[in-house]
């Protein structure tokens, strides 16, 4: 298949937020607990937490982590994780049907995520509590000192404010399955009603409301324009969820999936242009695609599992483990939100360790990396800087999912401090070589700095701890630059990494 892409220096999407690349963790299954804490285990620290873990995290240059849920937060209270240890109760925790513990609240949490590099991204249980718990909470989390709530938090060893900037209304609240589920009007006036209270503790404060929970929900786009016409001038971001799966075992239909979104971002993006014009508001709201990830293994055998149990403490849930297929869809994912940077600020990969994660860790056991934490790697320490509009001109399919599919999907950044362009390049033709012919404009004689590649292995084929490195990047090869242009063949079903200077 002969591929002709064009990159040019001046034609750009713009600037990516940093955010693009962040991440979402909940109290479920293994996630905290025998996930980033697991005090007794040979890697925790003298706090519980597992160095190893911390390791895969740090590598990860996470910018910011959304916590602690999720269907979890809908009913949770947020005093229960804080203050001494041994006072804090055990509750039942009715989104996941489990037992939780609270030995992780915000202030450990907060710790955790210092040592990870991590800036918190918090939400509110808008689901069986209201503003005044949210507010509290707030204060309880950002306020120096000299009232009753901050000066408890001091109490509680974290004298220092936690600084938190980023805030979550809710979690899917167009969920009926959500604790609290509500009509988009109820939530929609609730969540204006909480960012105005949030507003007037700190006019800085960015707030997250909730879009749906995913582009097949019944009230999908209607949700949003109702929503949004409740709380537009008082919010910075609408959030999207989406989970992918392969259940039909048609891999091209799979990657057709990465346009799907795209089309799903293109329609609230729409959503956001009618609000905004209809309501002759001059500020902008941005789209937080706050989580995302495949998620389809085990889901159906684990809503089985979770209909029987008896309200387990940290059970092993949606451990989901991923493969070379799952890896390239993720990659391909990761090259549509740069290119729809231009209205998605933020995005979440969902979640971060053990609960559909790139991260595991076996119980008193090894931490590794799952197929898909590479592409979520590479875009993170490599996509950072000006979204390129790359031009691609190669054979297209149909899918269900989406017509027109380009089997080669690229995505182009700029990163203009280092006078890097990184290529992240999915060939998704399930039998054919791109033959590639990449002309760069604007960029004095650019040399290849670094190839990385993931190739050759069979779809089905995953990591796991006896074989943590099975499906791992390795250098690439047979990729060149030749008078200007980048030019070699890339094999069918392989990701790409390119760094040019
Ligand atoms: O990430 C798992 C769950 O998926 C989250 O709790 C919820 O928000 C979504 O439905």
């Amino acid at each position: 298949m002969k591929v002709r892409v064009s990159v040019h220096r001046d034609f750009r999407i713009g600037p990516i937020d940093d955010r693009l690349y962040s991440a979402f963790i909940e109290h479920m299954g293994r996630a905290i607990y025998g996930g980033i804490y697991e005090p007794g285990h040979p890697q925790a620290d003298e706090n519980g937490f597992r160095k190893d873990v911390l390791k895969f995290v740090q590598d990860l240059k996470i910018p910011a982590i959304r916590y602690p849920g999720g269907n979890f937060v809908s009913a949770y209270r947020w005093e229960d994780g804080i203050g001494p240890r041994d006072q804090r109760p055990v509750r039942l925790d009715l989104a996941w049907r489990s037992k939780e513990t609270n030995q992780v609240g915000i202030n450990e949490f907060a710790e955790w995520a210092k040592m990870a590099g991590i800036e918190m991204m918090l939400a509110v249980n808008l689901g069986s509590r209201g503003l005044d718990d949210a507010r509290n909470f707030l204060e309880y989390v950002n306020f120096p000192g000299g009232t009753t709530l901050s000066d408890l938090r001091r109490s509680h060893g974290a004298t220092a404010p936690h600084g938190v900037r980023m805030w979550c209304l809710g979690n899917e609240m167009d969920g009926p399955w959500q604790i609290g589920h509500k009509t988009a009007v109820e939530y929609g006036r609730l969540a204006n009603e909480t960012a105005k209270a949030f507003k007037a503790f700190d006019a800085t404060i960015e707030t997250v409301v909730c879009g749906s929970s995913n582009d097949r929900m019944p009230t999908y786009p209607e949700w949003e324009r109702e929503v949004l016409e409740e709380c537009y001038e008082n919010v910075e971001y609408i959030s999207l969820h989406k989970y992918f799966g392969n259940n039909s075992g048609d891999t091209l239909n799979y990657f057709g999936k990465i346009e799907e979104t795209g089309r799903y971002i293109g329609t609230i993006a729409g959503v956001i242009d009618y609000v905004k014009a209809k309501k002759r508001a001059k500020n902008d709201v941005r789209i937080c695609f706050d989580e995302w990830n495949v998620w389809y293994h085990i889901r159906e055998e684990d809503g089985r599992r979770i209909k029987g149990w008896d309200w387990p403490e940290a059970p092993a849930l949606l451990e989901e483990t991923y493969n070379f297929e799952d890896a390239l869809f993720v990659a391909g994912l990761l090259n549509e939100f740069i290119r729809r940077s231009d209205r998605v600020r933020i995005a979440c990969i969902a979640q971060l360790v053990n609960v559909i994660a790139p991260i595991r860790a076996e119980k008193n056991g090894p931490a590794w990396r799952q197929t898909i934490y590479y592409p979520y790697q590479f875009a993170s320490l490599y996509g950072r800087g000006t979204a390129l509009n790359v031009a691609v001109d190669c054979p297209t399919y149909d899918c269900r999912a989406a017509d027109d599919v380009k089997y080669l999907d690229v995505a182009g950044v700029h990163d203009e401090e280092e006078g890097i362009v990184t290529l992240f390049i999915l060939n998704r033709h399930l039998s054919d070589a791109a033959e590639l012919d990449l002309g760069l404009t604007g960029f004095a004689a650019p040399e290849l700095l670094l190839h990385l590649t993931m190739a050759g292995h069979d779809l089905r084929t995953g990591n796991g701890p006896d074989h943590p490195d099975r499906v791992a990047p390795v250098p690439g090869s047979g990729v060149g630059v030749e008078d200007g242009a980048l030019k070699g063949s890339l094999p069918a079903l392989s990701y790409h990494v390119l760094r040019l200077k």
